[in-house]
């Protein structure tokens, strides 16, 4: 197992390779343009040309027992993954990986009313985005149960790091709810996240759930709030949840009306997870930019 390929390969996909290289290992990754395959070489991952969205182009791909992570996402519309699907379809016996570790949402939970939220809590997603994303690991667990080729998936929260903060969004003066009405958020620093899809892939069980955070939920509004004071922004407007049904895009909506507390024992405890970032303290102060 000491080739990785990657399937959607971005920003999370290139920090794992990072790891997986510093550990001697090789990766190669499923591109679908120019520019990207170029970028992936400079860092030596070998470019394999496809799409997702073209099944076609999936066939044979280079993941003989190699670890396959799969970090790329659904479509934008519609109530399953195809991506996902295709995917492994187009798996045949002379290409299986040694494993397969997806990344999900923790958003296949659903509204959890703020509860805390362990592995075991039935899958219940309210958002299409939630029920795309639990297509996928269906369709994971049917493959696995059909090949025998262990598939380990990540419920993964709100990831943050740097370059990847809200600040546009902050410049803009969009409302956040009032802090005491604020469901809760759940977040993972993109290098702890990195670090602990390299430990799926060495340590996590066959056919197993982790959820994935930093274990430290704080209400989505401290976030924003966080985030403006580190950047030295304006804190954005404060409003009732009754305000912003009206006034937020029906995507940010999905996401304010759903609270839960993402457990992470599992992780730390099965995978060994130490993390980097336990908290937004921490985490947020490695996000300057003389620190990226
Ligand atoms: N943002 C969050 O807070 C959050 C929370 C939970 C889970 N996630 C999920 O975590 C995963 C990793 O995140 P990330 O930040 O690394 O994402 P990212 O930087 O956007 O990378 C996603 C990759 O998927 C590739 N991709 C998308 N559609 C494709 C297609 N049709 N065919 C082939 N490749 C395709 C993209 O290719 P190109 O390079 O060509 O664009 C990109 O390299 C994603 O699935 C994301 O949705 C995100």
């Amino acid at each position: 197992m000491n080739h990785a390929f990657i399937i959607g390969c971005g920003d999370i996909g290139q920090r794992a390779a990072k790891l997986w290289q510093t550990a001697g290992g090789s990766v190669g990754a499923l591109v679908r343009s120019i520019e990207r395959a170029r970028s992936l070489t400079e860092v030596n991952i070998t470019p394999i040309s496809g799409d997702l969205d073209r099944p076609d182009s999936l066939h044979d791909l280079p993941v003989k027992d190699s670890v396959l992570f799969y970090f790329a996402p659904p479509p934008g519309d519609g109530q399953g993954d195809p991506r996902m699907r295709a995917t492994l379809s187009a798996l045949t016996p002379s290409n299986w990986p040694a494993r397969i570790v997806y990344i999900s949402t923790t958003g296949v939970y659903g509204d959890c009313q703020g509860a805390w939220v362990t592995e075991e809590t039935p899958a219940n997603p309210r958002s299409a985005r939630g029920a795309r994303r639990l297509d996928a690991e269906d369709a994971l667990h049917d493959w696995h149960r059909t090949t025998g080729v262990p598939v380990v998936i990540l419920r993964v929260p709100g990831i943050y790091g740097p370059g990847r903060l809200p600040v546009e969004r902050i410049k803009q003066g969009a409302p956040v709810v009032r802090n005491e009405e604020s469901p809760y958020s759940n977040r993972i620093h993109a290098d702890d996240l990195a670090r602990t899809c390299i430990a799926a892939a060495k340590k996590g069980q066959a056919d197993a759930i982790y959820n994935v955070s930093d274990g430290h939920p704080t209400s989505m509004t401290d976030y924003f709030y966080r985030v403006a004071d580190l950047l030295g922004l304006p804190r954005p407007p404060a409003v009732s949840m009754a305000e912003a049904r009206q006034r937020l895009t029906p995507g940010m909506l999905s996401f304010i009306e759903e609270s839960r507390r993402i457990d992470n024992r599992k992780m730390r405890e099965e995978l060994g997870v130490e993390l980097l970032y336990s908290g937004l303290e921490s985490g947020l102060a490695a996000c300057l930019p003389d620190k990226t």
